[in-house]
């Protein structure tokens, strides 16, 4: 393992800038244009906008229940409860023990915060011990303050469940003149007997940084440390999967947006480097094992903050995993000597086709290891392996007036197959294990006004395939898409004391799939046999205003044109839910953004619902 210490996490927004300088929320639109930060000097004064006692605002994220009902817990009990104050360096430490006298299949996660003031989003890493098995990030606080709840269901971690340990929670915060808004924080684990077979992992290893002795969270940060591990294994496991937390914060958050870093210094305003693909990579003794093109998450802070209160964005409160079935390498995997895994983030370049990122890329992983019982060693061998590299293909146009570059417009298009397959045998004898990926991509970007507006779209789609319990089953596909169309126009001032700046921002995106998550569908087969299908859009457009002697996460309005901002949203689940049986769910919200958001339209269904495709700004603008 890498012994060199983790710089401190900072705010999602704006890279270690956050104690000396920035104040605004939008500083990170600021450092993507390239403008200098807010200035240092004085600390700004903030405007009381009402001093009526309006109740705290519920700030949610659309999310399908986990289960038909929430009552009748075996047990439950609070296993985080801490307010994230001043809290940089210092995460909260405290023990996990399993309940008592407490049947239980299935454990759903609580998570419950308050919150008022001014604050950025935050990153909040729950740990058990060495192992990150919650990523969440924070909503912005509004002065009369906001609260949320969200469930996680946990079940994939039973193992962990029934023993103790120590409990790390990082959620690096300030707390100070500027920065009021303390995080208050509650996990309560909620317990029910389902009364179903279970199959959880028998052992489960991290690649972390693995500082759980010393209090601290284990997550690493690319590219500045490495990520790695090396572990002796079980000669008798029967299956293994290893499930990937990656999220790009600093001067990652906006990597969709990105340029090859040959384009960095079209306008005087830069543009931010390594182009806007990413790969997150699993290698195993080297060898590239399965990859993720991750989800574009937007955090409350994103594209513009008007757009995040009350609805949240996708994903917002429960970063998502990837979990890569790595059961074709258990031949080698078993043979007893020491093997080493590795992640890695890698972005485009033209030269070299992979090269790096920026800082910071936040990743950890967990190995899912089940054992063959009946058995002291599996074998088997590895029969075919494919992992050619993307091909990637760029195609720029400058259009140039005068010796000045008015646009630039580039599209950047990739497509990647990997598999492994093997054959493995185990006490129930032979059967061929395989993983496949297929991944395509495509991201189209106009930067105009020279440099200030930014037309985006970008569409990343793909399958993968693993092999069932069952021998005699046929492969199992998951896919997903998502499409993002994002407009940006920055409008910074020229004197940022004496004239608001401002952001007017277009989005439209959606995340689409149809999924057997692994690590469920192996931990409780018998209720995830059948695929999730899931799609949500969101949409909406804002202009945000501010000074330097003026903060408030709320206003997102045009005061000149009497319009207010708004963001919809649609949701359609259908899926199995712990307990039994499939599941429908349809959800379509609307707010309004403005000094006090509100939902003008909410309307929950029992069944999926048809919603809308997301539109391609780039062809629009055609
Ligand atoms: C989660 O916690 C919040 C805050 O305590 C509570 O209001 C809510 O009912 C809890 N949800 C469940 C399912 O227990
Ligand atoms: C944080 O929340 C807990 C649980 O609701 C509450 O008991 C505690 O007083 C709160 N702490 C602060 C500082 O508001
Ligand atoms: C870790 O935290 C626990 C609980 O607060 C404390 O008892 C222990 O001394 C701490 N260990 C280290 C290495 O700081
Ligand atoms: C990462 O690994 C490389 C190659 O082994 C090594 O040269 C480098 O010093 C390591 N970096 C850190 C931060 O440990
Ligand atoms: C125009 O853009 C190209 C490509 O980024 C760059 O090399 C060149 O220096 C730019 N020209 C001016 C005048 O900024
Ligand atoms: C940039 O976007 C703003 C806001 O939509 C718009 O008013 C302006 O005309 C755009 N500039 C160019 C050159 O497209
Ligand atoms: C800055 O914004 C605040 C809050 O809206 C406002 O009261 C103040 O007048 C603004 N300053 C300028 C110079 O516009
Ligand atoms: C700056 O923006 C604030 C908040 O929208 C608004 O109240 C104020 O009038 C604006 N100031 C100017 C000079 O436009
Ligand atoms: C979202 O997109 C739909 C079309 O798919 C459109 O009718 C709707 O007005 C948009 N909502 C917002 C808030 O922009
Ligand atoms: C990019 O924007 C410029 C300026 O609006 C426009 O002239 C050009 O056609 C656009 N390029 C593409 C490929 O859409």
């Amino acid at each position: 393992m890498s012994s060199q210490s983790r710089s401190r996490l900072p705010c999602q927004g704006s890279l270690n800038m956050v104690a000396t300088i920035s104040v605004f929320a939008f500083a990170v639109f600021i450092l993507s244009y390239g403008f200098a930060a807010p200035s240092p000097s004085g600390v700004p004064k903030f405007v009381e906008i009402s001093g009526s006692k309006t109740p705290p605002l519920d700030v949610f994220q659309v999310q399908a229940p986990l289960r038909k009902s929430y009552d009748g817990t075996s047990c439950q009990q609070v296993i985080v409860q801490h307010n994230f104050g001043a809290s940089y360096g210092t995460p909260f430490v405290g023990i996990y023990s399993p309940p008592k006298d407490c049947e239980f299949t299935t454990t759903i996660f609580n998570l419950s915060v308050t919150s008022a003031g001014i604050n950025y989003d935050r990153l909040g890493l729950l740990f058990f011990g060495d192992l990150e098995v919650w990523r969440t990030t924070t909503a912005m606080p509004v002065r009369t303050g906001i609260f949320w709840n969200f469930l996680k269901d946990m079940t994939v971690w039973d193992t962990l469940l029934r023993s103790e340990h120590k409990v790390i929670m990082e959620l690096d915060n300030l707390d100070d003149s500027v920065f009021t808004g303390a995080y208050n924080v509650t996990i309560t684990a909620l317990y029910y007997n389902d009364h179903v077979a279970m199959t959880p992992a028998d052992r489960i290893y991290p690649i972390s940084s693995q500082s759980s002795s010393k209090n601290q969270s284990s997550v690493l940060s690319l590219p500045d440390q490495n990520a790695t591990a090396s572990y002796i294994l079980p000669k008798n496991m029967e299956r293994a999967v290893v499930s990937i937390l990656a999220s790009g914060n600093g001067a990652e958050e906006f990597w969709y947006k990105h340029v090859p870093t040959e384009y960095v210094n079209t306008f005087s305003t830069a543009i931010r480097p390594y182009s806007p693909f990413r790969e997150v990579q699993l290698l195993i003794d080297e060898q590239l094992a399965g990859v993720s093109w991750p989800f574009p998450i937007v955090f409350t802070g994103g594209i513009s903050p008007g757009l995040w209160l009350p609805i949240v964005g996708i994903d917002t409160y429960d970063v998502p995993s990837f979990e890569i079935d790595i059961t074709p390498f258990l031949p080698a995997l078993c043979d007893g000597n020491p093997h080493k895994f590795e992640l890695k983030v890698v972005g485009y370049d033209s030269r070299t086709t992979f090269g790096t990122t920026a800082e910071n890329w936040y990743v950890t992983a967990s190995i899912f290891a089940w054992l063959d019982k009946e058995s002291t060693q599996t074998r088997g061998s590895l029969i075919e392996s494919s992992t050619l590299p993307p091909n990637f293909h760029l195609t720029p146009q400058i259009i140039t007036s005068s010796g000045t570059n008015m646009s630039l417009y580039l599209e950047l298009t990739a497509h990647r197959t990997l598999s492994h397959t093997s054959t493995l045998i185990t006490s129930s004898g032979l059967r061929f294990v395989t993983w496949i990926q297929s991944l395509s991509y495509i991201n189209t970007q106009n930067y105009t006004a020279p440099g200030f507006n930014d037309t985006l779209f970008q569409h990343t789609s793909g399958t993968s395939t693993f092999s069932p319990t069952s021998q005699l089953a046929a492969p199992i596909t998951n896919s997903f898409s998502y499409p993002l169309s994002a407009f940006i126009a920055n409008n910074p001032a020229t004197d940022p004391i004496a004239t608001n700046s401002s952001i007017y921002a277009s989005l439209d995106r959606s995340l689409v799939s149809t999924s057997i998550p692994i690590l469920s569908y192996l931990t409780s087969p018998s209720t995830y046999h059948t695929p999730v299908v899931l799609d949500t859009k969101q949409n909406g457009s804002c202009i945000y205003f501010w000074n330097d002697t003026y903060y408030e996460s709320a206003g997102a309005i045009d005061p000149a044109k009497g319009t207010i901002g708004a963001t919809e949203q649609w949701y359609s689940f259908t899926g199995p839910v712990t307990g039994g049986g499939i599941e429908g769910y349809g959800r379509h919200v609307k707010a309004v953004d403005g000094y006090e958001p509100t939902l003008v339209l909410d309307e929950s269904y029992s069944e999926a619902i048809v919603v809308p495709a997301t539109h391609n700004y780039v062809k629009a603008e055609l």
